[in-house]
């Protein structure tokens, strides 16, 4: 299947490169990769990232660096619950080691993994900078904070019900 985006997201796309200089539009890489990842099912696969590179008339490598390098770019298929718990140094002194633990334990998967049903995938990340929240994690759009596990139970059996 040929990767495209739809019109009305190729008109976006171009008012996103807009944005920036002729012969800079390679600044636009970053935005384009949220959408392209919208787009495509959470994730980019090699196809995505050629056609972002295509767009932008870039080497494809070019987006291979940045998508690989920033978390927040998935370059594997995940759920439709992207469990991204911080672990870094204020998060981990506040239990999200035993928050990441509890969440493998329940789901049944480790890190980077999904459940079999396709709805969570557990990513463990960097500082999200909500260090006074912490531990926290980030879950789509927003970011859920002071976690315990009765605040997992919670949040997993919401989604399960499809109130997330
Ligand atoms: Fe977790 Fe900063 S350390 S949000």
């Amino acid at each position: 299947m040929k990767i495209q985006f739809s019109d009305e997201k190729l008109k976006e796309v171009k008012e996103l490169i807009s944005h920036y200089p002729e012969g800079k539009q390679k600044s636009a890489l970053i935005p384009l990769l949220h959408v392209a990842q919208g787009e495509f099912g959470g994730w980019l696969d090699v196809p995505v990232m050629d056609y972002v590179a295509e767009l932008l008339h870039i080497l494809p490598i070019e987006v291979y660096e940045v998508a690989t390098f920033y978390s927040m770019f998935n370059t594997k298929p995940v759920g439709k619950y992207l469990l991204e718990v911080c672990r870094t140094g204020p998060c981990m002194l506040n239990g999200s080691d035993q928050i990441i633990e509890y969440i493998k334990e329940k789901l049944g998967i480790s890190e980077g993994e999904t459940t079999e049903d396709g709805l969570f995938t557990l990513k463990p990340a960097e500082c999200l900078g909500a260090c006074g929240y912490a531990p926290m994690m980030q879950l789509g759009k927003t970011y859920r904070e002071h976690l315990t596990k009765e605040k997992i139970d919670k949040l997993i059996a919401e989604a399960r019900a499809g109130k997330n």
